[in-house]
């Protein structure tokens, strides 16, 4: 018997899964490189994108900070960063040839003229790498050092090639300083080059939010008042604050999850279609939900702290121990609140959303809960037995969606029991996931803004944020009030008590 030729087969799960494009030449200039988020996130992408072949060939990178550094010792420390955190494992070759156009310039923006070694670190770089004049910066520093770079580099822009601005998040502390932010980068660069940053509009499941909602027919039709009962967005975090409290001191869980992952979330479940999935378009109709949004009142607002408790078995301290908090800290590391966002698709729907540190998970699900079906015609043991459907989008981790649906128990009788429809993405696709962060930077270098925030967005959004603590100014809360590894303050549980639901189990 002849054996059939052996036939090398493409998985077919595979398919539709690349789609190449190509970045033009480009420096990528990241102030704050001696950061966390830098080693932690930044070159952990940029190394992965490099493992693919989507880096342009003429490509290279300036670190920029304070700490002096050499170039050698820089490209060390990322290497290290790289194999300590990047998905893909760690290829010399890969390494070697993207680590080539590393550079480092140890400078303070504070100072001036600070940025003159920055600007003929550039310039080199065009020559010796082919950058071409294209520039991408990315500020990852704290608000308050953000302005002084954003003057120094928009001072220095040439003609040659374009400029890109990558701003991180926080983007502001309050709607003034937003707006005061937005104001100086507007007098240097164009809003189609300025990139706000949150990472969540990079991720796979946030995305498919879009799809699930436009690229099926059935979920349009039933998404709106008529058929959800409400909608309940969690963002839990088991990390406690990691050593940054410096930040975490001024921000709390409202600055740094609510105002912006968190009202992205809210926005993206409750948005219009848009008509195409251009930058402007996208955005249009979140500024709508936006605006849209009632502002939340001090009744439908709560805010917690952990104390001391334990996490998977291990005791951990309280918010007000950990190094640099003060002892009597009022920042909140909890925050859950009620939304209503008034339109014709969902006046009256609460969506309720939640965020917290040393939760006893990490978890970020968006939950669509339907109403109750009107007249089951059959006896139900239970009010528990037949409950309502939801729509589950596992945003994190075991990424995927599921649809819990009533289902008949199997034997005599009509016995009812919720099952779930479940798509995993690990299942579906099997392959991982690409990090937030790789999608968003090279969309950055083919300068495609629809999954960064815009100014009218990011406005919006603080203008939410500063209506939700206004009346903290004037109470002082009893701090802590839930134990670490709890799934938050009571209160928390009496948002939802009080309009007869619950948050849903885990
Ligand atoms: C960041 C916050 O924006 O998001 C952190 O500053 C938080 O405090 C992090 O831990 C969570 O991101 P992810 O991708 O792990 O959900």
């Amino acid at each position: 018997m002849t054996q059939a030729p052996a036939v090398s087969q493409e998985n077919p799960l595979l398919e539709g899964l690349r789609k190449r494009r190509t970045a033009e030449p480009c420096a990528l200039t990241i102030f704050g490189a001696s950061g966390d988020l830098t080693q932690r996130k930044l070159i952990p992408a940029l190394y992965s994108l490099a493992f693919r072949n989507l880096l342009p060939p003429n490509f290279g990178v300036v670190g920029v900070a304070r700490t002096p550094m050499t170039d050698d010792e820089f490209r060390e420390k990322m290497r290290d960063a790289v194999v300590a955190h990047a998905r893909d494992e760690f290829r010399p070759e890969v390494w070697d040839e993207l680590a080539e156009g590393f550079r480092y310039v140890a400078t303070d923006f504070g100072q001036e003229g600070g940025e003159q070694h920055v600007v003929e670190c550039l310039h080199a770089l065009d020559r010796d790498r082919g950058t071409a004049g294209n520039r991408l910066d990315y500020l990852a520093v704290p608000p308050a050092a953000i302005e002084a770079i954003v003057v120094a580099m928009g001072k220095h822009r040439t003609s040659e090639g374009w400029t890109r601005l990558i701003v991180e998040k926080p983007f502001g502390h309050d709607l003034e300083s937003a707006r005061h932010l937005n104001e100086v980068i507007r007098t240097y660069f164009d809003e189609s080059e300025i990139f706000r940053i949150d990472h969540y509009l990079g991720k796979e499941t946030v995305q498919n939010m879009l799809v699930l909602r436009f690229a099926n027919g059935i979920f349009e039709p039933i998404w709106n008042r008529q058929f959800v009962d409400h909608v309940q967005i969690t963002v839990a975090e088991s990390l406690g604050i990691e050593g940054r409290a410096e930040f975490y001191e001024q921000a709390g869980a409202v600055r740094d999850i609510v105002q912006n992952h968190l009202l992205q979330l809210v926005a993206l479940t409750a948005m219009e279609p848009p008509i195409d999935f251009s930058a402007d378009s996208v955005r249009n109709e979140k500024v709508k939900v936006l605006k849209a949004m009632h502002t939340p009142g001090p009744k439908h607002v709560v805010r917690g702290q952990y104390g001391p408790g334990y996490i998977e078995g291990e005791e951990v301290p309280g918010y007000r121990e950990e190094p640099g908090v003060a002892p009597d800290s009022l920042t909140e590391t909890y925050v859950a609140a009620k939304l209503f966002v008034d339109n014709w698709r969902w006046a009256d729907t609460p969506f309720y959303i939640r965020t917290g540190k040393r939760l006893p998970k990490r978890e970020t699900t968006i939950a669509i809960q339907f109403k109750r079906a009107p007249h089951p015609p059959f006896e139900i043991d239970s009010e528990d037995s037949l409950r309502p459907n939801v729509l589950l989008v596992h945003v994190q981790p075991d990424e995927g969606v599921s649809l819990a649906v009533g289902a008949k128990v199997p034997g005599q009788g009509m016995t009812i029991r919720t099952v779930h429809m479940d798509f995993l993405y690990g299942g579906a696709f099997r392959t991982g996931l690409p990090e937030a962060y790789e999608r968003l930077i090279l969309d950055c270098l083919l300068g495609d803004a629809t999954l960064f925030t815009r100014a009218d967005e990011v406005e919006e959004q603080w203008a939410i944020v500063d209506a939700m603590v206004a009346p903290w100014k004037r109470d002082r809360p009893n701090f802590p009030n839930y134990a670490a590894g709890t799934w938050g303050p009571a209160t928390a549980a009496e948002l939802l008590a009080r309009d007869g639901r619950e948050w849903r189990a885990h």
